[in-house]
């Protein structure tokens, strides 16, 4: 069978950046920055400032030394939270006890780290709340290196430079250059913005690298007259996270986006669409490029059946408008010849499950996240039933950013499932 599509044309624009590292992909994470003592540490300052702007959650760990070079109190106002100087420190104890810190963390990032810290580490040294973190936590650990030229080159600091490489943390640096006692060298602290888009490497999974992912998002208005129209109150968050963390991933993205106020993510492409019908070519458009479709709009499910060319005056006590069923998106990708991989989503207020199974069937797709719409509209979490031919999981409840990898996590797995 020959499909011809209508040859619609839809602007499409580009999220702000198209860096090569996401800054996004720190979004939600848990960074436990250490400050040690060196003069490095007054950049520590912007370092937090710059996790904070990139949506990470922060938490500071000073040494003594650290606190000779900058206050905590700084590092508390520009992180949000108490800062952690003391191991054995009841108040500290009382809110997140050294242990809990210990399990907290998505990254722990020490800069600056000095010579002495290193040799701490390398010898699997407790006797303070930085180094004992450390060692209790199963976090990735990265290490920023700030430290006079010929201490970095000592043996005794490559010795232990190997020691901390081979047991796998990742070391960030150090530059090469003018150094705050005069000398030139290697031994400089990278700059804030590289070590946060190092940090950011990190996240960058590679899960769905090179995969050609189309997202549809948001409501859909459908029009009365040239003024009025029919919707809902989907905000798209839910799909904006999803196609975020799939850029993220390693994957192309487009957005297929309904009106909605949340900005383009990095490195995605976006087509803004109004109607259902609108929503529909601009998907059937990018099919054939297409691996896996994630339809999470909330698609109007009827429109008016005429759109009136004047404003409707009002006159009448009572009006009608007879309304005509909109076409189902996610059903006519996922009944197409060489359809991708099709994701839906079933938001229900009731019989959630069984619902969200009748529609995996129904609507012939691959897999389906079901969800209590009351719960989740426009909110920014989330608890999703996934359903599968013959498999269930439960995500969540979290943000819907964290949701969103964990979905990602799993169309990866049913994708290749499928394939094999
Ligand atoms: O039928 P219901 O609206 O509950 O199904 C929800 C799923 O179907 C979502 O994945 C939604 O994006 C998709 N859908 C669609 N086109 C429609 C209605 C729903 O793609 N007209």
């Amino acid at each position: 069978m020959l499909l011809v599509f209508p040859a619609l044309s839809f602007p499409l624009k580009y999220g702000p950046k198209q860096a090569d590292i996401n800054m996004s992909s720190l979004s939600t994470r848990r960074v436990l920055l250490g400050i040690t003592g060196g003069i490095a540490a007054y950049k520590s300052a912007e370092l937090t400032r710059l996790f904070v702007k990139a949506g990470a959650e922060v938490r500071v760990v000073m040494t003594a030394a650290a606190t000779e070079f900058i206050t905590p109190l700084t590092l508390q106002a520009l992180s949000g939270n108490r800062v952690h100087t003391e191991l054995l420190d009841a108040d500290a104890e009382a809110g997140m006890g050294h242990i809990e810190l210990a399990r907290w963390p998505d990254l722990i990032l020490v800069a600056p780290a000095s010579a002495d810290f290193m040799a701490r580490l390398a010898t699997g040294q407790a006797g303070d709340i930085l180094s004992t973190l450390i060692l209790a936590s199963k976090a990735p650990v990265a290490i920023a290196p700030a430290m006079n030229q010929a201490m970095w080159s000592n043996p005794a600091t490559q010795t232990n430079l190997d020691v901390l490489r081979a047991r796998n943390m990742l070391v960030f640096g150090p530059a090469s250059g003018e150094q705050a006692c005069g000398d030139t060298g290697p031994g400089r602290m990278l700059e804030p913005q590289q070590l946060i888009e190092l940090s950011a490497s990190i996240f960058e999974s590679g899960l769905l690298a090179g995969l050609r992912i189309t997202i549809t998002a948001g409501p859909t208005q459908e029009a009365i007259d040239p003024v009025r129209f029919i919707s809902n109150g989907s905000s798209g968050k839910m799909a904006y996270a999803l196609a975020t963390e799939a850029a993220a991933a390693g994957a192309l993205v487009t957005l297929i986006s309904g009106p909605v106020a949340l900005q383009t993510p990095d490195r995605v492409q976006c087509i803004d669409v109004i109607s259902a019908d609108e929503m529909l070519a601009a998907s059937l458009q990018r099919i054939e490029n297409c691996d896996i479709f994630i339809g999470v709009a909330a698609v109007a499910d009827y429109r008016p059946e005429r759109i009136a060319e004047q404003k409707i005056k009002k006159s009448a006590d009572s009006m009608l408008l007879t309304l005509v069923k909109n076409p189902d998106i996610v059903s006519t990708i996922a009944n197409l010849p060489g359809r991708p991989f099709t994701v839906g989503f079933a938001a229900e207020t009731d019989r959630i499950e069984d619902f969200g199974l009748e529609k995996l069937q129904r609507k012939n797709l691959d897999l389906l996240f079901a969800n209590d719409a009351r719960a989740t509209l426009g909110s920014d979490d989330i608890t999703a039933t996934s359903l599968w031919a013959n498999g269930r999981e439960v995500l969540g409840p979290a943000n819907k950013r964290v949701v969103a990898r964990q979905m990602l996590e799993l169309i990866r797995k049913r994708f290749d499932a499928n394939d094999a």
